[in-house]
């Protein structure tokens, strides 16, 4: 398919990277559309592990091109740490990587408030990265954000600067009781990224566009996942941008009608960082078991992620609100050893069934899930390669999810490297 979304449908941290590199093998652009370096993509690549935190995946296939389209926020500091580090690796990224002229800037003073906002809300925190993703997006939508093209004109952008840190610096004394930063030094640093950035900023639109009249194959990658949507996630415990589908469109100006494929991601079971709603949460201590065979710590902060069952209630949701065309499950074999599993088919409170994910918070902390259990297949899935060389109880299980999502699986993930990978 010439042009194809890949999406998370669940909190994130799905497996996108391991997908996307492998998909990546067999198409001409990688883009992503939304998002900063908040997002943290691992992937395994002759037994080493690359996580890649605002550079698409796709780089690591010598003949992509890569995008960064205008609905992401943009960390200078990280960006040229991680283009730095790719070169050291013999990875050319002059050339290949594109990013647009549109996108905003992550600056010091938006993460300082991301981290002084967190403490501020005490037990009400959202448990964010701390990446300064959150300000750096109302900043954008305040009308008061610096883009990359402002890098691009030093004078004005150090006037620009100066007016908002003072600003910044207002809020940050008045109301959080913070220290001020210092404008000066803070706009001569930014200024310095003009000369670096340069020769990366296009117009990523034309470009994406100009790819897909040619006929190119086009890879776009989301970040985060769809119950981290700003509209559709578990408000207030989200992400500051649209992961879902619709936000390719807008974060990339490329229009619907050239989207042929939303391939959605989930784990074979579930996870989340950060703090909110997860109805089908395991208790502390299979958590902890769960998080030790699936190796669930944050690649972007390292924390440890809450583990539960997978609920097709939220993948329901993303099937809906992504118009996903098919499924990849991921980390299966991170369930060989159970000899039960359950999936969440539906929620009870008060006596009723809930068909759809509820939008109140309070309602979705109160939720019953409503499970189905299903015998395991104690035994490794890992070499498997075809759907027929995995156990019948694992068959059945994955047509189970199949059955329940309403859209067919296409993909089957079976271990980090490349090769344990079932295409259905
Ligand atoms: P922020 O995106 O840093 O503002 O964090 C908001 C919420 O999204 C927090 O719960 C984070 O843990 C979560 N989050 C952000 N990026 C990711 C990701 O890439 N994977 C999983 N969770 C994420």
């Amino acid at each position: 398919m010439a042009v194809t979304i890949i999406v998370g449908a669940q909190w994130g941290d799905e497996g996108k990277g391991k997908i996307v590199d492998l998909l990546s093998a067999e198409v001409d652009v990688v883009a992503r559309y939304q998002g900063g370096p908040n997002a943290g993509h691992t992937v395994v690549v002759e037994e080493e592990e690359i996580v890649l935190h605002q550079v698409p995946s796709g780089i690591l296939h010598p003949h992509t091109q890569c995008m960064i389209g205008n609905g992401v926020v943009i960390d200078p500091v990280v960006l040229m740490d991680e283009i730095g580090f790719l070169e050291k690796k013999g990875i050319t990224v002059q050339g290949r990587l594109f990013i647009s002229q549109r996108a905003h800037l992550i600056m010091p003073y938006h993460k300082l408030l991301d981290a002084t906002r967190e403490r501020h809300y005490g037990s009400r925190k959202i448990g964010t990265t701390g990446r300064g993703i959150g300000p750096a997006y109302v900043d954008k939508y305040d009308r008061c954000g610096i883009r990359i093209v402002d890098l691009l004109d030093r004078t004005t952008l150090k006037e620009k600067l100066l007016t908002i840190i003072e600003s910044k610096n207002k809020v940050l004394q008045r109301i959080y009781d913070s220290e001020a930063m210092d404008a000066e030094k803070i706009a001569n640093d930014y200024v310095e990224f003009d000369r670096r950035i340069d020769s990366y900023v296009k117009d990523v639109s034309v470009l994406i566009n100009r790819a897909v009249e040619a006929g190119k194959r086009v890879l776009i990658e989301g970040a985060q996942g769809t119950m981290l949507d700003i509209d559709f996630g578990t408000y207030p415990y989200v992400t500051s941008s649209n992961p879902i589908a619709g936000g390719a469109c807008s974060g990339l100006g490329l229009g619907p009608t050239k989207i042929n494929r939303v391939l959605g991601i989930a784990k074979a079971y579930t996870t989340r960082v950060g703090m909110g709603p997860f109805p089908t949460e395991f208790d502390e201590a299979f958590s902890e078991h769960i998080r030790k065979l699936g190796g669930e710590y944050g690649a972007t902060t390292g924390r440890p992620r809450r583990c539960g069952w997978l609920d097709m209630v939220v993948l329901r949701m993303a099937v809906m609100v992504n118009g996903l065309t098919d499924l990849a499950i991921t980390k299966l074999d991170v369930l060989d050893s159970l000899d039960e599993i359950k999936i969440c088919t539906g929620y009870r409170t008060g006596g009723r069934e809930l068909e759809h994910y509820p939008a109140e918070l309070d309602l979705q902390e109160q939720v019953q899930p409503i499970y189905e259990t299903h015998p395991g297949w104690n035994r490794s899935t890992q070499n498997a390669r075809t759907f027929a060389d995995l156990p019948a109880n694992a068959q059945s299980y994955l047509k189970r999810i199949e059955e329940l999502a309403g859209v067919p699986l296409s993909i089957i993930s079976v271990g980090s490297r490349r090769n344990q990978t079932i295409i259905l």
